[in-house]
């Protein structure tokens, strides 16, 4: 799998904060039923890297990543964790050296054009494009493409049921991320139903 291929999974990567690693695995098994199979654990809790070794054995259908990676072990620390696939906010040499090296898809987070330009230097065309509403969102997804018309985007931070479609209806949207798919009370509370429905009305958004 090239990180590309995760654009074609799934319209919509679940952006997961998990406090307790015992959730990990009924709230995968809601978002693979709801039909989103692509989820992103971010290492923002101790919990994280437990919940990715926990979904990659117990849930097959689940394409299980890291999030929020920054630093260049932990790169190492989510491949040793299971993780398939490696996402980070931003990207620097050595981050961008330390991902590479697991082997594993990644999407390099990027704001600015050249950011982007930096990467497509490396051969990278799949990206994220993150805090994507505050660095300029749909308008400027939109400029970019004209320029740079190679490159596939992942945008997070901000998307949300009101604006997925429109980002997914651009040229150069790959899939989006969001946090909205698992509420923190929906997961501290176990409502595994409500957060399959929001990955079921998630999945249907793939433009066309
Ligand atoms: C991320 O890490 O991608 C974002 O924190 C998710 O952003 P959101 O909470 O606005 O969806």
């Amino acid at each position: 799998m090239i990180a590309a291929d995760l654009f074609d999974l799934a319209p919509v990567i679940p952006v997961v904060v998990l406090d307790d690693a015992d959730a990990a695995v009924p709230l995968a098994r809601a978002l693979v039923d709801g039909g989103l199979p692509v989820i992103e654990v971010t290492l923002r809790t101790e919990a994280a890297l437990a919940a990715i070794t926990r979904i990659a054995a117990e849930v097959p259908d689940a394409v299980v990543g890291a999030g929020t990676v920054v630093r260049p072990q932990d790169a190492e620390r989510s491949a040793a964790a299971g993780a398939r696939f490696l996402v980070s906010p931003g990207c620097t040499p050595r981050l961008q050296a330390a991902m590479a090296a697991q082997g594993l898809p990644f999407l390099p987070g990027v704001a600015t054009a050249s950011e982007a330009i930096a990467l497509l230097e490396d051969g990278i065309t799949a990206m994220k494009f993150f805090p994507a509403e505050a660095a300029g969102g749909i308008p400027y997804l939109k400029a970019l493409h004209g320029p740079l018309p190679q490159l596939r985007f992942c945008p997070t931070g901000g998307v949300g049921p009101g604006n997925a479609a429109d980002y997914l209806a651009l040229k150069n949207v790959g899939c989006v991320g969001g946090s909205w798919l698992t509420p923190p009370d929906a997961v501290r509370g176990g409502d595994w139903d409500r957060i399959r429905k929001l990955a079921a009305e998630a999945a249907a958004l793939r433009s066309g």
